[in-house]
Formats: C-alpha cells, structure tokens, sequence
C-alpha cells in the first residue's frame, strides 16, 4: 500500500490508496475519501463496495486515487492479504496450489495493468509489466502442454483490466497449444494480450462524460491505433505486441477494423488474441459457472465460418480450449 501521507490542519493524517490495492465488489473494510477542492469527502463506507462497472469507469477516467484515515490502515492492509489469501484458495480448488506461482503471478500483474490503465505510462510502470511478463511465460513456456490450462487461473472478467489480463493468459495458453515454444513469442503474445485494448484507457477523458456517449463510441472504434501509439516509443514493447494491438479487431475476410485487412495480412499472434478476446468477451457476457460459460464461448466460436478468425487457427483453438475447460 502507498506511504504517502497527507496531514490536514487538525493533525488529522489520511494516507493516499490507489485503485490496485482494491478489490471491487467485496465489501470495504473501512470508509474510503476522495481528496477534491482542499477536502476529504467520504466516496464509500464501511461495508460498501466499489462496484466492478465504478472501478473500471474510476481507471478511464483517470482517478485511481483514494484516501484513508490513518488509523485505517491496519484494517485495509489485512483486508487486502485476505483477499489475496482467499483469491489463491478459491482458484487453488480448481487448479491445485501446485499453480500457486501462477496464480500468485497473476495477481501482481492484474495490479501492475491497473496502474498503467489508470494513467501510470511510466518505464517502471511498463517495466513491472514485462518483468512479472516474463516471469509467467516461462513457467508456461517450460510446463508440458497437458499441465497448463486457462481454466486454472481464469476467472469471470469484470472490467477491462480482468479482461485484459484473461486475454493475455488465454492467448499464451493457446500459442503453447499450438506449437509456439521460444520465450520470446509466448512473451509477446502475452504482453499483446495485456495491452491489446490499452487504446481504450488513454482516450481523453473528457470522451467518458455520460453527454459525449456518441463521440465515444466513434472513438473507440480507433483504440486500436491509439494502443499502438501510445506504446510504440516504449523500447521494452517490440513491434510484435505493437501489431497484435494494432490488429486485434481485423477479420479474416476484410469485415474488420482499423485497416480492413484481410487474414493473409494479418500476423499470426493477432489472430490468437482476436480469438482469445472474443472468447473472453462471451464468456463475460454468459450467466453459469465458468465450465458454462466457456462452454458457451466455444459454441459462439464455432459458429463462425472463416469471416471473422482463420479457419485452420480456430479449428486448434477450439480442440485448445476444450481440453482447457476439463
Ligand atoms: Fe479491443
Ligand atoms: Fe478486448
């Protein structure tokens, strides 16, 4: 958690609290405040939660930042290692504590991704990404095929940084799946996956005001080059997640966007993460438990019939993804 601390003129002390130390829609262990116009104004209370659709829209909108009373901070850092304890066991159920780097991995990069989506472009920022990035790819890169599943470490996303981080794991799942075993690919699909909608965090803010809901839907309709340009002066992001992001909403038979490329145009990673992207997005979108609802993503898949994925990528990816759901 943040050191930083405030002192207000009664010697009253509030700690700064960013958006990645908190978990949405688990009840909050303690009021939390936002600091506007010289004053604290209590945003939640004890007992409330953040709900998943607020945290997102706090990440576009580019106010990570909470306050917490000083005297709270006992209270929040042990909620926060509850919740940490209790992610690992509920995900230990499925996959087995044998995963509990990964899992654990995972974790340190879903809050990483949240501090650079929240406005955080630094080289550290990115630095931690690639870091725990590589961490986790080659503990996937060095596993047999049959030991690695999604399904392990996935859960239901609910904001675009859950989304985010499913899409990487999905993808580096699927490109071990397929044949992909140098390092260096399963990093880049990873990272792809990662930052393929990051276009969508680094929009002006002013576009996720309720009044400009048209322009918005204009704009994200480019967040593909907006992704790409907002990483492409970064040295630690090769050109190959630079395309993934670029491509990652192309169709097979030209239907798709920013450049209407067909497939034979397209890089094979991106194909990947569009399938993992769109997996992920039905997933999302399904009532069940996670078996029913990959079940169903898989079923949506397979209806398409070569305009949107390459056949022959889709045709693996599913045998993929089934064995992934068992
Ligand atoms: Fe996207
Ligand atoms: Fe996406």
């Amino acid at each position: 958690m943040s050191d930083d601390v405030l002192k207000t003129k009664n010697n009253y002390r509030w700690i700064s609290l960013h958006i990645s130390n908190i978990e949405p829609d688990i009840e909050l262990p303690a009021p939390i405040y936002f600091f506007i116009n010289g004053k604290f104004i209590e945003f939640k209370q004890k007992g409330d939660i953040l709900p998943s659709e607020k945290y997102e829209q706090l990440i576009l909108r580019k106010l990570p930042y909470f306050f917490i009373a000083a005297n709270s901070i006992d209270v929040f850092d042990q909620w926060i290692e509850k919740i940490r304890i209790n992610n690992l066991e509920s995900i230990a159920v499925n996959a087995g504590l044998e995963n509990k780097e990964l899992i654990t991995l995972k974790q340190v990069i879903k809050g990483h991704i949240a501090r650079v989506f929240s406005g955080d472009m630094s080289d550290k920022a990115i630095s931690s990404v690639t870091w725990e990035t590589r961490s986790f790819v080659k503990i996937i890169g060095e596993s047999p095929v049959a030991d690695v599943s999604f399904v392990k470490m996935s859960e239901s996303s609910r904001n675009i940084v859950e989304h985010s981080v499913n899409v990487a794991i999905l993808s580096v799942y699927l490109a071990h799946h397929l044949g992909y075993k140098q390092l260096k690919i399963l990093e880049s699909i990873f990272l792809g996956g990662l930052f393929h909608d990051i276009g969508k965090t680094t929009l002006d803010v002013q576009y996720y005001e309720e009044h400009n809901l048209d322009v918005l839907k204009q704009k994200l309709k480019e967040h593909p080059i907006i992704g790409r340009q907002a990483l492409q002066s970064n040295i630690q992001i090769g050109e190959e997640v630079l395309r993934i992001i670029e491509e990652h909403h192309e169709h097979n038979d030209g239907s798709g966007y920013p450049y209407e490329k067909r497939g034979a145009q397209l890089y094979d990673l991106s194909k990947l993460v569009s399938i993992a992207d769109a997996f992920d997005n039905y997933v999302k979108n399904c009532p069940g438990n996670l078996t029913e609802k990959s079940l169903f993503a898989i079923q949506q898949l397979e209806k398409d019939n070569g305009n949107i994925f390459d056949p022959q990528k889709l045709l693996k990816a599913i045998r993929a993804l089934r064995l992934g759901i068992k």
